[in-house]
């Protein structure tokens, strides 16, 4: 989703500007844009595209200016033309924006009914002119934004600049994420401290409703109510090198190769592996009173919960609702008092996903959050932080943070499953023991890089690509065919195996690739009957499966890509490898835009 940014600085801002929107790439994004004070008067350059057309057009100005605010738009209301791009304007008023104004229509006539033209399709321009129009009433800057406010409907994260005030940034947000980052004789704004990281460690959050008012020596802060307020300063541990890619082509092929060491993180903060148990932070609750767990996220995070759901289920005894968070918070669900609920964010931003935890927690849950972003505002509202050291997660693809959001709830449902009495210390020893393999495995399972490579080539040219799956490797479809889709912009789906016959095989035709996830567990037998049966129809299977099962059933498949024997528990995370490491490469051979594929956004703050 779209980025912000703003520096009150001691040197010239034009290119700090675009530094930090470069670090805010990853959103996903469609045209880019900055806006200066030079010698008091508004200037902005703006392109479509991608940050190098905002530089070659930067090239062609030079911007001595001191202050200035900068936006990356992923395009909600109009087209991503240059028109369309932040920054907007509107008499003396800059204005980049994060997020949806619902109500602008109604506001935009109100505005037109008095005779003001907006000149473009957006939301965010007409929040310039209503801000301007009070500036013409008289109003200081901070009532002038005070006031618009409370006339918007939505969800928002603004940075606004002023004409004639050279000292001064005014941050607002309700629903998108802002944080200042303090300098010296400088302050900044940016959606996460990532963008800021070049400039600063010292971060300070905003919460919803706060508005911040900022000079280059000072911060001045109101809550929702309108009341001066103080928020921690916090020292981050984004770091300005986090955006290399190493020796890597994309970031996308660096994350999944991180995956080894990031799960071996993870694993580290869950499991003591010298007494071979699993050791969560304290919970609010007694795991062991509970009759029920709801699980909500979006995208990838709903498959890790999905899985989720099969390891609570089978070792704790205990039944498991797991929602898409965009459904969940619309589905009135009712929920016990006093129950859990359990949110699954990458970012710890997804708009969906933080609505279905205010959802829980009105509805008295007490809500953990398995989530990567420790500074989110997930993070932040959830009674307890499960969190995920996959580091920043850069390509809008999912990667290292599935596997670690696996990582994670395998451990959660063990230690669930020990407080419940379900499993005994032997089997918990059993359990952490396999987990500990997993490192080694997961290297061994990217060992087959070049040979997966080599697969994605004979498959990049299908329209359609099916993937099948059993049991707790169902999700590992659905998060295959999504991989496939997002990056590679093939038509997949992902189909639990048993259902095949009730109305997907129709799909089945002369050389139709169907990627069949099968590690030779309990399931294997009936999975490799319904790949018999859609090899049968003419499709080219390739066998995902074990050393085991690609000797027993590698030979008369399409391709056979062999991942290590393991123990079926870590299979979602063991085969999460393969899955990506096929639509990466599928990608990369079509040409697409593999770190950031179009029309997504990293981060969605908005429904
Ligand atoms: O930041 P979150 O984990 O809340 O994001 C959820 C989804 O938007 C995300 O997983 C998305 O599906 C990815 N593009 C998948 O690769």
């Amino acid at each position: 989703m779209c980025g912000i940014v703003g520096i009150l600085g001691r040197e010239p801002v034009a290119m700090r500007l675009v530094e930090a929107l470069r670090r805010l790439e990853y959103r996903g994004y469609d045209s880019a844009g900055i806006a200066v004070l030079e010698d008091g008067t508004l200037k902005r350059v703006r392109a479509p595209g991608k940050l190098g057309q905002l530089m070659a057009c930067l090239a062609e100005r030079e911007l001595k200016s001191t202050i200035g605010i900068g936006h990356t738009r992923w395009a909600t209301h109009g087209v991503p033309t240059e028109n369309n791009a932040h920054p907007h304007f509107a008499g003396r008023v800059a204005i980049v924006h994060n997020g949806i104004i619902e109500n602008f229509k109604t506001l935009r006539a109100s505005l037109e009914a008095e005779g003001i033209r907006p000149e473009t399709d957006t939301d965010t321009e007409i929040v310039a002119h209503l801000i301007n129009r009070r500036l013409g009433q008289g109003l200081s800057p901070l009532d002038a934004v005070q006031k618009t406010l409370e006339e918007l409907e939505g969800a928002f994260a603004f940075v606004i600049m002023f004409e004639g005030e050279d000292d001064l940034l005014i941050g607002a947000r309700r629903g998108s994420p802002l944080a200042v980052g303090h300098g010296e004789g400088e302050m900044y704004l940016g959606s996460d401290a990532i963008a800021l990281a070049p400039f600063t460690s010292r971060v300070t959050y905003l919460e919803d409703g706060d508005l911040v008012v900022l000079t280059r020596n000072s911060l001045t802060l109101y809550d929702e109510q309108g009341r001066q307020t103080v928020r921690p300063l916090q020292f981050t541990q984004a770091s300005a090198l986090l955006v290399d890619k190493g020796n890597y082509r994309h970031f996308m092929a660096k994350e999944i190769a991180e995956q080894p060491a990031v799960v071996g993180h993870t694993m580290a903060e869950y499991l003591d592996f010298n007494v071979n148990r699993v050791t969560l932070p304290e919970l609010p609750l007694d795991l062991a009173g509970l009759d029920r767990i709801t699980i909500t996220a979006c995208g990838t995070a709903y498959y890790a919960g999905m899985v989720a759901k099969y390891w609570i289920e089978q070792l704790a005894r205990i039944p498991v609702d797991v929602d898409v968070a965009s459904e969940f918070r619309y589905r009135e669900a009712p929920l016990k008092k006093g129950g859990f609920a359990l949110v699954i964010s990458q970012s710890g931003e997804t708009a969906d996903t933080l609505a279905a935890l205010r959802y829980c927690k009105s509805m008295g849950q007490h809500v953990a959050a398995v989530v990567n972003v420790p500074e989110s505002t997930i993070a932040r509202e959830s009674d307890v932080i499960l969190r995920t050291y996959a580091g920043p997660e850069i390509g809008v693809a999912s990667t290292k943070a599935f596997t670690c959001q696996l990582t994670v709830l395998a451990a959660f449902a063990i230690a669930m499953a020990r407080a419940r009495g379900t499993i005994d210390g032997d089997e918990e020893t059993r359990l952490v023991q396999t987990m500990n393999r997993l490192p080694r495995l997961l290297v061994q399972a990217l060992s087959q890089d070049s040979h997966i490579e080599e697969v994605a080539k004979k498959i990049a040219h299908a329209r359609d690509i099916l993937y099948l799956g059993r049991g707790i490797n169902y999700p590992t479809a659905l998060e295959g065919a999504l991989k496939l889709k997002e990056i590679s912009y093939i038509h997949a789906e992902g189909y639990a195996a048993g259902e095949l016959k009730h109305g997907p095989i129709a799909l089945i035709d002369e050389g139709v690739p169907v990627v069949v996830i099968a590690p030779r567990d309990g399931l294997f037998d009936k999975t490799v009957s319904n790949m018999e049966e859609v090899a049968a129809r003419g499709a080219h299977i390739v066998l995902i499966t074990d050393e085991e099962g690609a000797r027993d059933h590698g030979q008369n498949t399409f391709e056979t890509i062999a991942v290590p024997m393991s123990d079926p528990f870590i299979a979602p995370i063991l085969y999460a490898i393969p899955v990506q490491l096929l639509a990466y490469h599928a990608a990369v051979f079509l040409g697409t835009d593999v770190d950031q594929p179009r029309n997504l956004a990293k981060s969605v703050t908005v429904e």
